[in-house]
Order: C-alpha cells, then sequence, then structure tokens
C-alpha cells in the first residue's frame, strides 16, 4: 500500500498505526508507542476501550443510520446526557468540530439578522483555531490558515487573546458585534491559557452588549480540562457551547449546544445534516460520556494535569531552553525559546507520540485514562528531548 492516491494534505507521514490498547498503539513494524496525543485530543478514553467498544459493536448490529426524518433514540439520550453536564438545553449534532462552529456561527448570523443588524459580525481572537471550512478559517485568527483560499468568509473581527480592553474598544466602534467566539484555552495556537476571570469578564462584556457568548470548546471539552467544559472552571455559562474531537472517543461527531435565547433560532429549514446524530455515532458517544462520569476520569484529568505541570516544573526550573510550561488539565504546553518541529520525530523514535504547536511549544494531550506511572515516563521522555536538544 502507498500514500500515492492520497491528495498530499497532511504532508508525509512516518509511521503507520496499526493497532492500539489503552495509552499504547503499535506500528506496522511492531514498535509499540506511548500515546501522549491522542489522536490530538481524540481518544479520551484511550484506544479500543471495553465499553465503548461493546457500545458502538451493539449499535452497528442494531442500526447504524436512519434520516433526521425519523426520531433517534441515541440521539435524545445524548443531548440529555450533554444538557445535563453543562447545563445548556438544546443541542444540534454535527459530524466534525468545524461542522459544530458553523452551527454556532449560523445562530449568530440569525440572532444578529433578527435584531435587525446590517452586517452580523463575529469578534474572535488572534491565534484561535476554529476548523478548515470556508467560515471556520476566515473566524480563525491565524493568517497561514487562511492563505489561498480568500476571499475570506465576512464578518468577522479579531481581537489578542487575552485582551479584555480590545474587545471593548470594538463594542465602542463597532455596532454590527453579535456575538464574540473564543476558545477557554487555545489549543493549535499554543496551549494558551488565558487569566483567571478573562471568560468572566467576556461574558459580562456581552451581557452589556446583548451579543451571545459562544465558546469553542472543541479541544476543550469533555474533560479534557479536568471539567467536563472548561467554562465550568469559572462558573459562568455561554450562550452556545461546541465540541467534537473527546466527545466520539474517535468516532465522527460533534455538537452545538444553546441556552436562553441561543436555544430556539435554529428552526426548522434553517440547519441540517444527513450524517450528524446518526444512532452509530450518538450511541458510542453516549457511552464516553458514561465512561467519562463513572469512571472519575475527568478527576482523573486534573489530578495528573496538575502532576504534570508540577513534575515538569521541577525538573526544568532553570532550563535555558524552556521560556513557559503551561496548560489545563491533561492540555499541556512547554514552550521552548526555539522553533523545535524535530522534536516530533525524536519523539516516535523514543517511543513517543506528541505534538509541536505554534513552532516552540510541545504540546501533550494524553488520553485521561493516564495512570501516574504512565504520566512520569511521559515527563522523564520529554526532558531527556529538551536535554538532547
Ligand atoms: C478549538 C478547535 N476548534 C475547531 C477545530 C476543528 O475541528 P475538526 O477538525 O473536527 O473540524 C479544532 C481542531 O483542531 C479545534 O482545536
Amino acid at each position: 500500500m502507498s500514500t500515492q492516491a492520497l491528495m498530499n494534505t497532511y504532508g508525509e507521514r512516518a509511521i503507520t498505526l496499526v493497532k492500539g490498547e489503552g495509552m499504547h498503539l503499535w506500528d506496522d513494524q511492531g514498535r509499540r508507542y506511548l500515546d501522549a496525543l491522542s489522536g490530538i485530543a481524540v481518544c479520551a478514553l484511550g484506544h479500543c476501550h471495553p465499553a465503548f467498544t461493546q457500545a458502538i459493536t451493539e449499535q452497528a448490529q442494531t442500526l447504524v443510520h436512519v434520516s433526521n426524518l425519523y426520531n433517534i433514540q441515541p440521539q435524545e439520550k445524548l443531548a440529555e446526557q450533554l444538557c445535563s453536564q453543562s447545563g445548556m438545553e438544546k443541542v444540534f449534532f454535527s459530524n466534525s468540530g468545524a461542522e459544530a462552529n458553523e452551527a454556532a456561527i449560523k445562530i449568530a448570523r440569525k440572532y444578529g439578522n433578527e435584531k435587525g443588524i446590517d452586517c452580523p459580525t463575529i469578534i474572535t481572537m488572534n491565534g484561535s483555531f476554529h476548523g478548515r471550512t470556508m467560515a471556520t478559517l476566515s473566524a480563525t485568527g491565524n493568517p497561514k490558515v487562511q492563505q489561498g483560499f480568500e476571499p475570506l468568509v465576512s464578518g468577522f473581527v479579531n481581537a489578542p487573546y487575552n485582551d479584555v480592553e480590545a474587545v471593548k474598544a470594538l463594542a465602542e466602534q463597532n455596532n454590527n458585534i453579535v456575538a464574540i467566539l473564543v476558545e477557554p484555552v487555545q489549543g493549535e495556537g499554543g496551549v494558551n491559557v488565558p487569566a483567571g476571570d478573562y471568560l468572566n469578564q467576556l461574558r459580562d462584556i456581552c451581557d452589556q452588549n446583548d451579543w451571545l457568548l459562544m465558546l469553542d470548546e472543541i479541544q476543550t471539552g469533555n474533560g479534557r480540562t479536568g471539567k467536563y467544559f472548561a467554562f465550568q472552571h469559572n462558573g459562568i455559562k455561554p450562550d452556545v457551547v461546541t465540541t467534537a474531537k473527546g466527545l466520539g472517543n474517535g468516532l465522527p461527531i460533534g455538537a452545538c449546544l444553546a441556552q436562553g435565547k441561543a436555544a430556539e433560532i435554529l428552526q426548522p429549514g434553517n440547519h441540517g445534516s444527513t450524517f450528524g446524530g446518526n444512532p452509530l455515532a450518538c450511541h458510542g458517544a453516549s457511552a464516553v460520556v458514561e465512561t467519562l462520569v463513572n469512571d472519575k476520569l475527568i478527576e482523573n484529568a486534573e489530578a495528573q494535569g496538575q502532576y504534570l505541570l508540577k513534575s515538569f516544573g521541577e525538573a526544568l526550573q532553570g532550563n535555558g531552553k524552556v521560556v513557559d510550561i503551561r496548560g489545563l488539565g491533561l492540555m499541556v504546553g512547554i514552550q521552548l525559546n526555539q522553533d523545535c518541529p524535530q522534536l516530533v520525530a525524536k519523539a516516535m523514535e523514543a517511543g513517543l507520540l506528541l505534538n509541536v504547536t505554534a513552532g516552540n511549544t510541545i504540546r501533550l494531550l494524553p488520553p485521561l485514562i493516564l495512570s501516574q506511572a504512565d504520566a512520569d515516563n511521559i515527563v522523564e521522555k520529554v526532558i531527556a528531548l529538551i536535554n538532547a536538544l
């Protein structure tokens, strides 16, 4: 087999992974890797978790797909689980994170149009990432993602991340703003954790201006930061929250949740998806939510995340190559004083899968089943890699 027949969207891929179990993956040469990436924050339960495998096997033997023209029991159950975890009221199911954000963007636009706003505009942040569809790449605050795809979708303005004054200034200047779309922790942008009350202040600004607060929790949701959703660290409620990645543990599913005035905006004929909310994805995701909660994996994410930050902090104190160590739960970033893309291949050679983002930040997104022994193993390997740089 070869990659000849594939579009070259992912560049050269060094290894071929063929099997997974728990925290480990194996390549086609039989080499084992400790997974500190989880398919980029996807496989929260680790690989081939028995409860998840059983759920999708049973559902595959019962009913895989019916149209959204009919009631779908696994979809209704999952929506209730997500509302109960989040305090939100209504859910729209999609097949990916970008599509969940598309639903959020449509809610904001219809909200603005119904208020008689000429050109409903959404504030997004510099360094953000919201997806690769035309609207979500236009929302993304990173010119690299947009380059070559002009003309962009209009109706987005950017503010620096973690800068409340810049958002207030936009509120003064622009009468067309209807919503803020923001990641509680920026993932692709470099694991950027904002000041503690940033989200609370954005909530206040939205309330004062009658805007929607829309949180992109595609990456931070489903327990990864140590709460089911990251906004729960702040004791606030957004109007809209989107999620995907960890929700399906590998099944393609996303969700756009809304409450209050935002929950009733989309009406029959406004939005839809052929596959979104299908029985297989929803039943699998239900098992994910149940396992995250029943096995206390969200608490584990919080505890192991703190342990990783403490272990790295102690071991790398005074290390001249390290600029910053930051994170929330099992989203951990180690920013170096130099670009370090080569660390991905070096880590692979050492039997560890990790990622480098924003050029110079080692990013760790291990499964939420991470044990302290595996955390120690990750720390030891990453420190050796930094020292050898
Ligand atoms: C914060 C955030 N939003 C949106 C997306 C896009 O999700 P997807 O790749 O499932 O479309 C991602 C993916 O990395 C993400 O991290």
